[in-house]
């Protein structure tokens, strides 16, 4: 008999977290199916890795990357902490709660590297089409070599997508946008906070990126910031120079109109108005379509797609959890796979996520939240061997890192969590993140401050 094959479509997070759950098994002694990851960049870490392009790769592709320069992780690192690696392990000693990008990349990076996971990883590579073939059993991939524009196909038994959901920008039209004297731009696009030192900047939008790229072009030296929200306000306790305004209406030249009468000049505008799941590579009866929730419906334990399990997601979710949620998810789809949990008939695949997404809608808060997507997390730990780990106590993590925010939007990545893992309280990070306009590995893990280089241009 032939080893099945998986075909992995991204190499992200999720997409590394399916190799890893592999390469457990494959370190257990298990026989484990071929697997061939299909990765549209040249190389490891998915949404992680900067670029400063915008728009079109040098091959015409859609850039995939929403990161920009001095992006520091928004939430503790002792809640996204993998249970197999921790960050002692990775860096040989404990680090601060809030990373920097590049050190989060890193430790990405460095799981799957350090065991030579990698296997056959085809970089440069884009998925164009993914077809079901019933009398074969099996799914028929089409992909793309950029490098040689070279098109070519191959059958998989399964299909796991993990080409992550926040890279296609939402961008709502505002009246007079068409004359703005200013820059009008999506979060997406955003790269370099540098850019708007002196202006008046409005985000549109009040969710993590509106949060993150204001105040970070106020770190960078704006002259103001104002946000625009559609149902709530951001509601921190704003240090002068901040201003939150109900929904645009209009931009008349550069004086922008909002609901509650107020008027304001500004010199750009940011679309803070998050992102779409798209999947051009699937059809119709293969494509998860939802917005950004906590539990998509469609997918039996948010991971297999309830029409055909062959196919599998990970990552759809909106997320408090990330790194160990997509490992949680990847254990189960490889346990799937690899048959060693059998999947219920559909009408019971169907009726146990109708009970979630029901669970999903009914939540009024952020606590809520958290507490809904830790139980999620437990529930897929229970089918696999993931290395458990104290979930209450993660789930009291985010709500302590929720407070914090709320005590201190500019002050919170000064403040230390304790792993849960190891039990090593974070030391405090050398320079305080208003401070700290180098966000580079070196600057972050050097014993001391670095001097105050303003990283532009
Ligand atoms: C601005 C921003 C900041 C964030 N900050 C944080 C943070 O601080 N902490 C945190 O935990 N999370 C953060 N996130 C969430 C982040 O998306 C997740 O941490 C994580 O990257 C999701 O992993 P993923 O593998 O599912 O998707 P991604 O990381 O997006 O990876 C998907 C991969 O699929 C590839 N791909 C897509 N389509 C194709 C195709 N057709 N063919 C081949 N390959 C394809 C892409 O090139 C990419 O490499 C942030 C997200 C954004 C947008
Ligand atoms: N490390 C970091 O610091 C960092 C920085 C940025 C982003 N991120 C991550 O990136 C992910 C995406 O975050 P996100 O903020 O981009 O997206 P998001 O959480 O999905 O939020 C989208 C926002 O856009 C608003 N919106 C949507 N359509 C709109 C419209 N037509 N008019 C006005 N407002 C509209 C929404 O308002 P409603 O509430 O009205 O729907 C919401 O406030 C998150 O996982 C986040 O953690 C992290």
């Amino acid at each position: 008999m032939t080893a099945k094959r998986v075909a992995i479509i991204g190499a992200g997070p999720s997409g590394l977290a399916a190799l890893r759950a592999f390469g457990a098994a494959r370190k257990a002694g298990e026989t484990v199916p071929e697997l061939v990851c299909f990765e549209r960049q040249a190389t490891l870490g998915g949404m992680w890795n900067y670029t400063w392009r915008t728009g079109l790769d040098e091959y015409g592709e859609p850039v995939h990357a929403s990161m920009y320069r001095f992006l520091w992780s928004n939430g503790p690192k002792e809640g996204l902490e993998f249970s197999d690696y921790s960050f002692e392990e990775h860096f040989g000693r404990p680090i601060p709660s809030y990373p920097p990008r590049e050190v989060l990349l890193d430790y990405i990076v460095g799981r799957i590297k350090r065991d030579n996971l990698e296997g056959d990883m085809r970089f440069s590579t884009s998925v164009r089409e993914v077809q079901w073939d019933a009398e074969a059993d099996n799914f028929l991939v089409t992909v793309e070599d950029l490098t040689c524009a070279h098109v070519y196909s191959e059958r998989f038994d399964y299909v796991i997508v993990a080409s992550g959901h926040f890279s296609t920008p939402n961008v709502p039209a505002f009246p007079g946008f068409d004359l703005f004297p200013g820059r009008v731009l999506h979060a997406h696009d955003f790269r370099d906070a540098n850019e708007f030192a002196g202006k008046d900047v409005l985000l549109i939008g009040s969710s993590y990126s509106a949060e993150d790229i204001g105040t970070q072009c106020y770190k960078y030296g704006a002259k103001s910031i104002t946000f625009s929200y559609r149902s709530q306000p951001l509601g921190f306790k704003w240090p002068e120079g901040f201003e939150e305004h109900p929904l645009l209406l209009k931009v008349d030249g550069d004086i922008a109109h909002f609901q509650d009468g107020v008027t304001k000049k500004v010199d750009a505008i940011i679309l803070c108005t998050g992102y779409k799941h798209y999947f051009p590579f699937l059809p119709d009866y293969l494509r998860l379509k939802t917005h950004n929730c906590l539990y998509p419906a469609s997918l039996y334990k948010g991971v297999c797609w309830i029409d055909n399990p062959k196919l599998l997601y990970l990552g759809m979710q909106d997320q408090y959890y990330t790194f160990n949620m997509f490992d949680a998810q990847a254990w189960f789809a490889r346990d799937v796979i690899m048959e060693r949990l059998d999947l219920p008939g559909r009408a019971d695949m169907l009726a146990d996520s109708k009970v979630w997404v029901a669970r999903d809608q009914a939540l009024e808060n952020a606590s809520q939240e958290i507490d809904f997507q830790t139980d999620y997390v437990r529930d897929l730990m229970t089918y696999t061997d993931y290395p458990p780990f104290d979930l209450d106590k993660v789930a009291a993590l985010f709500k302590e890192w929720k407070h914090d925010k709320e005590e201190g939007i500019m002050t919170f990545r000064d403040r230390s969590y304790r792993s849960v893992l190891t039990g090593t309280m974070a030391p405090p990070h050398h320079t305080r993140w208003m401070e700290a306009l180098d966000d580079s590995l070196e600057a972050f893990l050097a014993p001391v401050e670095q001097p105050r280089v303003r990283a532009s241009g």
